[in-house]
C-alpha cells in the first residue's frame, strides 16, 4: 500500500475477546489488517511469563497459557473498563501494575502490528463502542469511554474518534447491499449484544452523516463471557463443589465460584486472603474430593483452563450440535485413581437449560430496538460478532423475527471493517 499522503484512519475493534483492526488505504480500498499471524482477529489477551519476562499477545499469550508455561494471563480487559480495577494495580512477574497500562501495552503492540503492514506510522483512529459498556449507569458508561480513548492516546494515537460497534456492523454490510433494505444489525461477541436498526442502500452509504438513517440501537451487557460463566457454572463448578450441600444441609459458599468463572476476576480467586477463606471451606463439604478439586483448581492456578475448555465447548457443541467434553484430568484431585477421567459434557440440552434466561434477555433487546425504530418489522436481520453462531441464539432470533431474511455477516471482522468505512468519511 503506497499512502504517503493519505491520512489514514485505523478503525480499531476493541473486543472483549478478539481485536480487530481494518483501513480504507489511498486506493480505496479496504485493508484488514492481520493482527495475529495472518488472522484478521486476535485475541484480547496478553501473558506475562516469569521466566523470560517477556509479554506475549493474542493467541501466542493464550498459547503460552494453555502451554502451562509459568506466567500471568490477562483476558477481557474491556470488561473492566468503566470500573475501578481500572485504575488498580496488580501483580505480575514480581511487579506491581496498572490495568490501564495493560490495556495501553495492549493498544500499542496493536498499532505496531499495523503499522508494520502499512509501513507508515498510524496516528488516526476510528474506535468502536458497545451500545453500553455498562448497563444503568451514565457516569460508569462514559468513563469507559474515556479510559478507552485515553488509553489509545497513551499508545500514540493523536487523533481518535468513537462510532457505535452495531452501526459499524451496519456500514459494513451495507457495501453488500444492492436495495434500500432496513435491518436490524445484531452484533453479539464476547462482552455485550448491541442492536441497531438502521435504513441501507447503495445511495445513503456515499453519505457521512448518517444520523436520520439510524433509528434505533439497544444494547445490553449481555455476550460470549457471560455464557462461558454459566456453562462453567452449570457443569464443571458442581465437581468443585459448586451448589454442593454440605455440613448443616447448608450449599456452600459460592463467592468462590463466581470468581474463578468469570474472565476478568478469576485473578482474584487466587488472592492470599482468597485461597485462605476457600481453604477454610473443607469445613462446609461433606464430600472431600470435592474440595481437593476445588483447592487444586487454586493451587494450580487452573481457572482459566478450565473456562477455555468450557468455551471451546460451547462452541464445538454450537457448530456440531453434539455433546462436547470438558477435559479435567488436571484437577488431580483426591480420591481421583490415576486410571480415572474427570470430565464435564457440554450438551445441547445443557446448554439450552443453563442460557435459557440470559439468551430471553437478548432476544427482548433485539425486539426492544426494533419496536423503538417505530418500524412494524425489519426486512433483514443481519448477525455479526463471535456469538451470533451460537446455535440456540439464532434459534431464538429467527422465532422472534419470522418476517425478516437472516443474512450471517462477517462475524469477526465485520465491525473493525464497518470503523474503517466511518474513519474514511471523517478523513474526506
Ligand atoms: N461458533 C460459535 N458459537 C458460539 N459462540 C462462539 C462461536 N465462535 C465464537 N464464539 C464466541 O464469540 C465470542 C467472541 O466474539 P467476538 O470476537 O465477536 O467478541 P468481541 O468483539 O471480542 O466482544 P464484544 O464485541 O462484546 O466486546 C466469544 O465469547 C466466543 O466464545
Ligand atoms: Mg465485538
Amino acid at each position: 500500500m503506497s499512502a504517503r499522503t493519505h491520512p489514514l484512519v485505523l478503525g480499531i475493534d476493541f473486543g472483549t475477546s478478539n481485536s480487530a483492526a481494518a483501513l480504507i488505504g489511498a486506493d480505496g480500498q479496504i485493508h484488514t489488517m492481520a493482527l495475529d499471524g495472518v488472522r484478521a482477529e486476535m485475541p484480547t489477551a496478553l501473558f506475562f511469563a516469569s521466566e523470560t519476562h517477556t509479554v506475549l499477545y493474542g493467541s501466542e499469550a493464550m498459547q503460552a497459557y494453555l502451554n502451562g508455561t509459568e506466567g500471568r494471563l490477562l483476558r477481557s480487559l474491556k470488561s473492566l473498563l468503566g470500573s475501578q480495577l481500572m485504575d488498580e494495580y496488580t501483580a505480575v512477574n514480581g511487579q506491581s501494575i496498572r490495568f490501564f497500562d495493560i490495556v495501553v501495552l495492549f493498544f500499542k503492540e496493536l498499532k505496531r502490528r499495523c503499522e508494520a503492514q502499512v509501513g507508515q506510522p498510524l496516528t488516526r483512529a476510528m474506535l468502536g463502542r458497545p451500545v453500553h459498556f455498562v448497563d444503568d449507569n451514565p457516569e460508569r458508561d462514559a468513563l469507559a469511554q474515556e479510559t478507552l480513548g485515553r488509553a489509545a492516546r497513551e499508545a500514540g494515537f493523536t487523533d481518535i474518534a468513537f462510532q457505535l460497534e452495531p452501526i459499524a456492523a451496519a456500514l459494513d454490510y451495507e457495501q453488500r447491499v444492492a436495495l434500500e433494505t432496513t435491518a436490524l444489525v445484531v452484533d453479539i461477541g464476547g462482552g455485550t449484544s448491541d442492536f441497531t436498526v438502521i435504513r441501507l442502500s447503495p445511495a445513503r452509504s456515499q453519505q457521512s452523516d448518517r444520523t436520520s438513517d439510524i433509528l434505533a440501537t439497544t444494547g445490553v451487557h449481555i455476550g460470549g463471557t457471560d455464557f462461558d460463566r454459566l456453562l462453567d457454572l452449570a457443569t464443571v463448578m458442581p465437581l468443585l463443589g459448586y451448589k454442593h450441600v454440605g455440613t448443616g444441609g447448608r450449599p456452600v459458599p459460592n463467592s468462590v465460584f463466581f470468581d474463578l468463572t468469570t474472565w476478568h476476576l478469576i485473578h482474584q480467586a487466587y488472592t492470599r486472603k482468597a485461597m485462605h477463606f476457600a481453604k477454610e471451606l473443607w469445613t462446609d463439604y461433606v464430600d472431600q474430593t470435592l474440595h481437593a478439586r476445588l483447592m487444586d483448581a487454586l493451587d494450580g492456578q487452573h481457572g482459566h483452563r478450565m473456562l477455555a475448555g468450557v468455551e471451546a465447548a460451547k462452541i464445538a457443541c454450537s457448530v456440531s450440535g453434539r455433546d462436547a467434553l470438558v477435559d479435567l484430568d488436571f484437577l488431580a484431585g483426591m480420591g481421583i485413581a490415576q486410571s480415572e477421567h474427570l470430565g464435564a459434557t457440554v450438551t445441547a440440552h445443557v446448554m439450552a437449560d443453563a442460557l435459557q434466561q440470559a439468551l430471553g434477555q437478548v432476544v427482548q433487546c433485539a425486539q426492544l430496538c426494533v419496536q423503538r425504530s417505530g418500524l412494524p418489522t425489519v426486512d433483514a436481520v443481519y448477525l455479526t460478532g463471535g456469538s451470533s453462531a451460537l446455535r440456540p441464539l439464532m434459534q431464538a432470533l429467527r422465532t422472534a423475527m419470522p418476517d425478516a431474511t437472516v443474512v450471517e455477516g462477517n462475524r469477526f471482522g465485520g465491525v473493525a471493517a464497518g470503523l474503517a468505512y466511518a474513519g474514511a468519511t471523517l478523513a474526506n
